[in-house]
């Protein structure tokens, strides 16, 4: 487990499979999950996008390994509290948009060919939990939610199985709490 505030958040660079046997049932008030798509095997090449860098449509090779999202809904439901929600990203070969995130806010290092853009993730994160929630999310790539969630005063688990991905999540949420706490006037 990787936190300097575990009582804020924690991250885990493991396969979220192995993670979640871990958790209590019924604990978790919000599952975001932006799962890989799959979509590299249908290739056409790169994506134009209109006053926006090319699209890389190759991905990366995590999303090479087949993930069907339907069957990770037992788990999901055993884990989500009640009166939880749960909130699945698909890729857009199957709604036909790709909200990926722009520069400045996108990272350059690692780059990550699907990081979601911030004000998106803060829209589902206050529509489906209220603050002091936990927030889970098992495909957290640089950490688009767990900034989200610690932002708008709710707590944040998350895995990856990129060593990279974990340690600028890491980073991303310490800047938030940073900033939450510094010294007023
Ligand atoms: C679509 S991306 C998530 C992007 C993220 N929403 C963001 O804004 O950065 C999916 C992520 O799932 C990770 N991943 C793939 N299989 C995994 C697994 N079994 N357990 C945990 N993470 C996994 C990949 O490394 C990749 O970063």
């Amino acid at each position: 487990m990787i936190s300097l505030h575990p009582r804020i958040y924690k991250l885990f660079n493991e396969d979220c499979r192995e993670v979640m046997l871990r958790f209590p049932p019924h604990s978790i008030d919000l599952i975001l999950a932006d799962p890989p798509y799959n979509i590299s095997q249908y290739s056409s090449g790169n994506i134009l996008r209109v006053g926006k860098s090319m699209l890389n449509n190759d991905i990366a090779e995590w999303d090479k390994v087949i993930i069907k999202p339907a069957e990770y809904l037992d788990v999901f439901k055993r884990l989500i509290k009640p009166t939880g929600n749960i909130i699945i990203f698909s890729g857009y070969n199957q709604i036909g948009e790709c909200p990926i995130c722009s520069y400045p806010e996108r990272l350059k290092n690692p780059y990550h060919p699907t990081q979601k853009p911030l004000q998106l993730i803060e829209h589902f994160v206050k529509i489906a939990s209220n603050p002091g929630s936990i927030v889970f999310d098992p495909f957290m790539g640089v950490g688009s939610t767990g900034v989200a969630a610690v932002k708008n005063g709710r707590r944040f688990i998350g895995c990856d199985i990129n060593k990279a991905y974990v340690l600028a999540s890491q980073e991303r949420m310490e800047s938030i709490i940073n900033v939450a706490h510094k010294p007023l006037p």
